[in-house]
């Protein structure tokens, strides 16, 4: 039985003593064992937002990190840094560092592993555009992503340690949401590309989150779907909304 997982992506989003606020005033409402909550705010608020946690079962996550351990990467952080203030997540390779940032597949496998490498899981995005889509080209697009993101990673890993997130990029942001069976469609074929790159054991445990557009009243229909695992949720992780998410 694979344990849901529902993370908040703050993106760039509250000051440090807004998010501080924020997560003091939700936190009993979304401290649970039944499922892992991840919070990911901006890297600026890890520390305190790290604090505000202690004592919770609630997990902090990063929005993103550099691939080198240490050195001249002006304005980069390292894995070490990002455990130092105790994330245990890291999100990766998500439509918008892409997209806007210019991050590659090459990138995002690098980023992978050396959050693996210190003691950090990584939450992969992938994830089609709508002409993609349009083009029938999806499953061609979200399988590369898939493959090239989990060169190299071994299988253990990937069945405990790594989180796939499907994120079409036509629903993130703009209140479209997948359908729940286009979610399901998606997520079920992702977990059969890991089957056939790993195991069948490996395909039953990796756990694969859909994010775009999830709103309370769309959340139970697709949390209850059988290959989807969570959710990575942007714009109502930012409210109230979010309890009733992760109460769904
Ligand atoms: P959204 O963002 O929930 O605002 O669509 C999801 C994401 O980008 O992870």
């Amino acid at each position: 039985m694979r344990k849901k997982i529902i993370a908040g992506n703050y993106k760039m989003n509250f000051t440090v003593s807004e998010a501080e606020y924020f997560v003091n005033n939700i936190k009993e409402r979304i401290n649970t064992d039944e499922i892992d909550v991840v919070i990911c705010p901006n890297f600026v608020s890890l520390d305190r937002i790290s604090n505000v946690l202690d004592g919770t079962n609630i997990k902090l996550g990063a929005q993103n990190v550099y691939y080198e351990k240490k050195g001249a990467f002006t304005g980069e952080t390292a894995p070490d840094m990002l455990l130092s203030v105790n994330c245990s997540y890291c999100i990766v390779g998500h439509s918008e560092r892409r997209i806007n940032f210019n991050e590659t597949d090459e990138m995002v496998n690098k980023k992978a592993k050396i959050l693996l490498e210190n003691s950090i899981n990584p939450i992969i995005c992938v994830g089609e555009t709508l002409e993609e889509r349009n083009n029938n080209l999806m499953f061609d697009v979200v399988k590369k992503q898939v493959e090239k993101a989990l060169e190299n990673i071994n299988g253990e890993d990937v069945a405990n340690r790594v989180v796939i997130a499907y994120e079409p990029i036509w629903a993130i942001g703009t209140g479209v949401t997948a359908t729940a069976s286009q979610a399901q469609e998606m997520c079920k074929y992702i977990r059969d590309t890991i089957g056939n790159m790993y195991s069948s054991k490996v395909k039953d445990k990796v756990r694969i989150q859909y994010g775009g557009s999830v709103k309370p009243n769309n959340a139970a229909e697709i949390l209850n779907m059988e290959d989807i695992d969570g959710a990575l949720v942007g714009g109502a992780s930012l409210t109230e909304d979010f309890v009733a998410i992760v109460n769904y």
